[in-house]
């Protein structure tokens, strides 16, 4: 390993960072983390600080599972790679598909087909719905739907779904037949609309309306997060998704729930669907299905999807996609680790008790600072801040002021997310109360150095 004058002098001055202008990171190089013990990082100067973004949405058990560790090693010793295209398996991947439709039965889910992430998830499951109505002859319905706010990570078919534009604006023109509907977004909407109930009907009405207006016969699916995460976690009211279901079911329309950061705890119930009583037909998973500790992903299908797929006689059902590292066998060796110790440590019970706590401490750090326009939480961890320049007309930060908040958190012992205008906190969900009170500190400082 080189030494640190070596990696400081580099720093990003070969690496195009993800999400980050060139210059911007050449001008403001990154922080350098060089470690991580449970729920905490170090940096290459040696400074630690709780890790309030659970590295991305992914680390629910911290930096410290052996388990994981040694069910990785054990399996590169043995097979350390062989591919399941047709024709071939490996062992790690049988078990963990059967581990998986246990674990998501309640959601009516049964076949797994495994990626390297998040946005490969998301990308079958767009492939996949398309194929499904292929199958059934209803050969028109390829369009999709989703949420403006939404993020569905950044291969074409899932940015062409995304509802931010800094992810599409630089890479249009995206896939056509994609349309986006409001988010059930209290703080801003184009309803004017503060009551989350009445908000969820009427972004209920407006899908109604898109629907009527494209005709039913014309869309495969409707993607959605359970609660928007990288939007800037916005939780819809318990009516939402419900009524999301119902209306795709209705038409016909195949619903997709994004859970790359919802699945396995990250909400206080073991999966966003599951939190709102609702099954979808498929879901992404990603992000902690390995704790973070290798690039894997798995969608998972349910029975009907599958009777289709599986009693197909006419060839069309052969599925012509998949990656080199679908059911990658360490990838599989480490999921199957992650899901026990992800069981045994029961994390969404002290997802919801540690979530309520921090989201009590947004609440207050609120009460305090008049920049804080805006706290959501209350379902898990996961929380955001969306900090306005101006209260009474919500006229966004600027950037400098919200860089100015991070850097003194993370001096005063957090590292936070930044995202747009909002403060997002995803820490691990083995945070301890004691933790929670660092995090809160830590943003305190930050907000009084403004
Ligand atoms: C809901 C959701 N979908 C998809 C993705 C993309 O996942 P990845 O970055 O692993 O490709 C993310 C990443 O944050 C996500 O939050």
């Amino acid at each position: 390993m080189k030494d640190s004058n070596f990696l400081k002098e580099n720093n990003a001055r070969s690496v195009w960072h993800p999400m980050a202008h060139p210059a911007d990171s050449r001008a403001n190089p990154p922080t350098i983390v060089t470690g991580g013990q449970g729920v905490r990082i170090t940096d290459i100067d040696g400074h630690e600080v709780v890790d309030a973004v659970g590295g991305l949405w992914n680390v629910n058990l911290g930096f410290s599972c052996q388990p994981i560790k040694d069910a990785i090693a054990a399996q590169l010793d043995k097979l350390p790679y062989y591919s399941i295209f047709r024709g071939t398996s490996n062992d790690p991947v049988i078990e963990l598909a059967e581990t998986l439709r246990e674990f998501f039965a309640p959601d009516g889910l049964s076949r797994a087909f495994f990626t390297s992430g998040g946005s490969d998830s998301v990308e079958t499951a767009l492939r996949l719905a398309r194929q499904y109505h292929k199958v059934r002859g209803e050969t028109g319905r390829v369009k999709f739907l989703s949420l403006k706010k939404g993020y569905h990570g950044t291969h074409t078919g899932g940015a062409s779904v995304n509802g931010n534009a800094n992810f599409r604006t630089q890479y249009e023109p995206l896939l056509p037949g994609c349309h986006h509907l409001p988010a059930p977004y209290t703080y801003r909407n184009p309803f004017n609309e503060t009551d989350p109930e009445r908000l969820a009907q009427l972004c209920l009405n407006a899908i109604e309306d898109e629907i009527a207006f494209q005709g039913a016969g014309t869309i495969a699916a409707f993607i959605m997060e359970p609660i928007l995460g990288a939007g800037g976690v916005i939780p819809p009211h318990k009516s939402f998704m419900p009524g999301v279901r119902e209306i795709c079911s209705r038409h016909g329309i195949l619903l997709i729930a994004d859970e790359v950061i919802t699945a396995f705890g990250r909400t206080g119930s073991w999966t966003g669907s599951r939190h709102w009583g609702v099954q979808p037909d498929m879901m992404c998973t990603a992000k902690a299905i390995t704790n973070g500790y290798f690039p894997f992903g798995a969608v998972m299908i349910s029975d009907a999807m599958a009777d289709v797929f599986e009693n197909d006689t006419t060839g069309k059902a052969a599925i012509g996609h998949g990656y080199t590292y679908s059911g990658h066998p360490v990838g599989a060796a480490a999921a199957l680790a992650c899901l026990a110790e992800t069981r045994h440590l029961n994390v969404p019970k002290n997802a919801t008790a540690r979530g309520a706590e921090l989201f009590a401490g947004l609440n207050a750090l609120a009460e305090k600072y008049d920049v804080i326009g805006d706290v959501r939480g209350g379902h898990g961890l996961m929380c955001a801040m969306e900090l306005v320049s101006e209260r009474s007309n919500k006229t966004a930060i600027d950037k400098s002021s919200i860089a100015k908040i991070q850097d003194a958190a993370y001096k005063s012992g957090a590292m936070i997310r930044i995202s747009g205008p909002n403060i997002i906190l995803s820490p691990p969900l083995v945070l301890e109360s004691a933790d929670v009170q660092v995090i809160l500190t830590a943003l305190d400082a930050g907000f009084s150095a403004l």
